[in-house]
C-alpha cells in the first residue's frame, strides 16, 4: 500500500509534469475519471493502484511487456547484470552478444545498433537512408498511428506545431495496401525520396504482393526500405513481421516487446548500409547513433532473457492463441448483453483490436468512455489489447465476465438514448490532436 492516496500522486504529477504523464497515451485525457491515477506495481497480466485496487491489465505497458509484469526468469538475469555495475568506459561482453542473437533471428539484420527507444531507431533509419541515398525526402504510411516522437514524424500529424515547414515539407504520405499512392509519389518527386518506412503488419492484412511491390519500387528509385517493427516485432514472429510477411526491409526498426518493458530499442539492417555508420574504412562519416545509455548491461541482459524466453518456449504461438481467445470472447460478450453493433472486434490474433462505436457504426469517443468507466468499476483495463505469456484462459474468462457486464450497462444506456448521460466524467480524447 502506497503513502498517500491515488489523489495525491495525480495532483503533484499534475503540477510537475507537462501532461501528467512522461507518455501522452497514459494522460488524464486518455481515460474516464475513475481510471486509476497511478500504478504502483504489476505482477503477470495484474496491476495495483495506490489505494491497493487490484486490476487486470490488458495494456501491459504500451505493449513492451510480452511475458507479464515482473517476470521472474527476467528480473533474475537483470539482479546478475546490476550488482556488476549497470555502464562502462568500453563496450560491455553482453552488448555483442545481443547483436548477434538479433542477426540470427531477424531476416534483414546483418549489423545491429542498439538504443533505448523505437523513435531512436526509426529516426537513425532515416538519417542512415538519406545519407546512403543523397536524397531528403521520407514517405510514411498514412495508416500508421505513431513512428517516431521527432520532428520529421510529428511535423507529418496534426500536432505539428514547433516543427519547421522546411523539415515538415521533407515528410510525405502513402496510403497501406494502395500501391499507385506510392508510384505517384515517387513520379512527383523523381530522384528526390531516400526512404519508404512504416509497419508492413498491423491490423490490416497487407494484399497479396503489396510488401514486395513496395519494395520494388524502392529498389526501382534508388530509395531504401525500412519496416517500423517497433510494434511487430518479436510479436507477429520471432523475426518480426518481415518474417511474417516473407519480405526482408533494407532496414528496420525494434523496440516495445524486445526485453519485456525494459528499455532496449535496435536498429537492424543490410551490412553495407549500416558499415557507413561505422569508423572503418575512408568513407565520410555518417554520425548514426550514439547514446550514453545504449549500453546499459542490465537493460541489455533483460532483452536477452526475453528474446531467448520467447524463442526456446516458443510462446509467440501463445501470444496468438491468447489474442485469438480474447476476440473471441469480446464478441461473444457483445453479442450476450446485445450491443454487437457497438462494438467491432478485429485485427490480428497476436495483435487484437477493437473499438466502441456509436448508434451509427462509427467509432465514438462517448461509448468508448462509457466502456472504459464500466470495466475499470469492475476491475478490468482495456484500453487496448494487448495479449501476453501472462494472460491465461482462466483470467481472460473472469475478465470477460466483467467485461459481459460493462456491455450490459452500456445496453441500458443505449436503450435510454443516453450514453453520454451514464459517463460520470469527461470524454477521452485522441492523442493526434490540434487542440486541448
Ligand atoms: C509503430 C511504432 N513505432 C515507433 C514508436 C516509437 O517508440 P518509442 O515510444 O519507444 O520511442 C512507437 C511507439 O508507440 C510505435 O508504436
Amino acid at each position: 500500500m502506497a503513502k498517500h492516496d491515488n489523489k495525491f500522486y495525480a495532483d503533484r504529477a499534475k503540477r510537475f509534469i507537462p501532461g501528467g504523464a512522461h507518455t501522452y497515451s497514459k494522460g488524464d485525457d486518455q481515460f474516464p475519471a475513475n481510471a486509476p491515477a497511478v500504478i504502483t506495481r504489476g505482477k503477470g497480466c495484474h496491476v495495483w493502484d495506490a489505494e491497493d485496487n487490484q486490476f487486470t491489465d490488458f495494456a501491459l505497458s504500451l505493449g513492451t511487456v510480452v511475458l507479464g509484469h515482473a517476470y521472474e526468469p527476467v528480473l533474475e538475469a537483470v539482479r546478475n547484470e546490476l550488482v556488476k555495475g549497470v555502464n562502462f568506459v568500453r563496450p560491455s561482453i553482453i552488448e555483442g552478444e545481443l547483436a548477434e542473437l538479433i542477426c540470427d533471428i531477424v531476416p534483414c539484420a546483418e549489423m545491429v545498433k542498439l538504443a533505448k527507444h523505437g523513435s531512436d531507431v526509426t529516426t537513425a533509419s532515416i538519417k542512415l537512408a538519406r545519407a546512403y541515398t543523397g536524397k531528403e525526402r521520407v514517405i510514411r504510411c498514412s495508416a500508421d498511428a505513431f513512428n517516431a516522437v521527432h520532428d520529421w514524424f510529428i511535423g507529418s500529424t496534426v500536432v505539428d506545431r514547433g516543427v519547421p515547414q522546411a523539415v515538415k515539407d521533407l515528410t510525405l504520405k502513402f496510403e497501406y495496401n494502395n500501391i499507385d499512392s506510392l508510384s505517384a509519389l515517387f513520379m512527383q518527386y523523381p530522384n528526390e525520396i531516400a526512404c519508404v518506412i512504416f509497419e508492413p503488419i498491423s491490423f490490416i492484412e497487407p494484399e497479396p504482393g503489396f510488401l514486395q511491390a513496395v519494395k520494388d519500387l524502392c529498389e526501382i528509385n534508388g530509395a531504401l526500405l525500412i519496416f517500423d517493427e517497433v510494434v511487430s516485432g518479436f510479436r507477429f514472429s520471432l523475426g518480426g513481421g518481415q518474417e511474417y510477411c516473407g519480405v526482408t526491409p533494407h532496414l528496420a526498426a525494434f523496440g516495445k516487446a524486445m526485453a519485456n518493458g525494459f528499455s532496449v530499442s535496435a536498429l537492424a539492417g543490410r551490412r553495407d548500409i549500416m558499415e557507413l555508420g561505422g569508423i572503418e574504412g575512408e568513407q565520410e562519416r555518417v554520425f548514426l547513433l550514439s547514446t550514453t545509455h545504449g549500453g546499459e548491461t542490465h537493460s541489455i541482459a533483460a532483452a536477452l532473457k526475453t528474446i531467448n524466453t520467447l524463442k526456446e518456449y516458443n510462446i509467440i504461438d501463445h501470444i496468438w492463441k491468447t489474442g485469438g481467445l480474447i476476440k473471441q470472447g469480446l464478441s461473444q460478450a457483445a453479442e450476450s448483453a446485445g450491443i454487437s453493433d457497438l462494438v467491432e472486434v478485429g485485427g490480428y490474433d497476436c495483435k487484437p483490436a477493437f473499438a466502441m462505436l456509436g448508434n451509427d457504426g462509427k467509432p465514438c469517443m462517448i461509448t468508448r468512455t462509457l466502456f472504459l468507466q464500466e470495466t475499470i468499476k469492475r476491475g478490468v483495463l482495456m484500453p487496448y489489447i494487448v495479449p501476453s505469456f501472462s494472460h491465461s484462459p482462466q483470467i481472460i474468462d473472469g475478465a470477460m465476465e466483467k467485461i459481459t457486464e460493462a456491455f450490459a450497462v452500456i445496453n441500458k444506456a443505449r436503450k435510454e438514448d443516453n450514453i453520454a448521460g451514464y459517463v460520470e466524467g469527461d470524454i477521452v480524447k485522441p492523442v493526434f490532436r490540434k487542440y486541448n
